[in-house]
């Protein structure tokens, strides 16, 4: 306690992008840097948490006290994240691709590039864990929309059924920066904090989860 009030309790963090592969050689990806998921998961080890933390293709450095696993795509993850279950609080910042390609096993030559790319859902793994068995106590996913910002965190919520939503403003250069302005829905309403280092964003996130397991 004290200081390490998470010590004895598991977490586990989601972040950075998810590549999706299209063939061999090439995949379908987003600008996340997965840096505010790296902060959080640091955050949580700073006060005394056992971290898990999956991690999509990034070049970050892994925070101190964090165990990591690195996928690729989606459906990776998804199983990552169901095989480092029980947890006691699940923070998934990671943007996951909302798709997967049906991938050429070969790669794809210029003459026969066909008109589209097909493209497949991939698994809600934040919704899944929140509606699952397995579900932990706490579960806490983020929402990154470009406007009416609380609004669609307000819905998220409910939606996905998580008990927090971190709902961010990438509308500007938040994908890959070190600031962030987010949004904490939570099932008692809404409180914003203004761009803040995503350091900040992290030591206050994982002070309030201590508070609250
Ligand atoms: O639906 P949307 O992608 O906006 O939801 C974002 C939240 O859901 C984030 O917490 C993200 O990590 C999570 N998510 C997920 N699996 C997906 C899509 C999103 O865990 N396939």
């Amino acid at each position: 306690i004290g200081h390490r009030p998470l010590s004895g309790r598991h977490a586990l963090v989601t972040a950075g992008p998810t590549h999706e592969p299209i063939d061999p050689v090439r995949y379908l990806a987003n600008r996340s840097s997965g840096r505010q998921g790296f902060a959080i998961a640091g955050a949580l080890a700073a006060l005394g948490a056992r971290v898990t933390l999956v991690a999509g293709p990034v070049t970050l450095p892994t925070p101190f006290g964090v165990d990591r696993i690195d996928v690729q795509t989606a459906r990776q993850m998804a199983a990552a994240v169901a095989t480092a279950l029980p947890a006691d609080v699940a923070v998934m910042v990671a943007a996951v691709a909302d798709w997967h390609v049906a991938a050429a096993p070969q790669k794809m030559k210029k003459g026969d590039a066909p008109a589209s790319l097909t493209l497949v859902e991939n698994p809600d793994i934040l919704a899944a864990l929140s509606q699952g068995p397995d579900r932990p106590p706490l579960v806490i996913g983020f929402a990154a929309e470009t406007e009416r910002v609380i609004e669609h965190g307000v819905a998220k919520r409910i939606r996905k059924g998580c008990d927090w939503i971190v709902a961010n403003d990438v509308s500007g250069d938040v994908m890959g920066g070190p600031d962030n302005s987010v949004h904490l829905v939570t099932a008692d309403g809404v409180e914003s904090w203004d761009n803040l280092p995503k350091e900040q964003v992290a030591a206050r996130l994982a002070q309030r989860i201590a508070d609250t397991l």
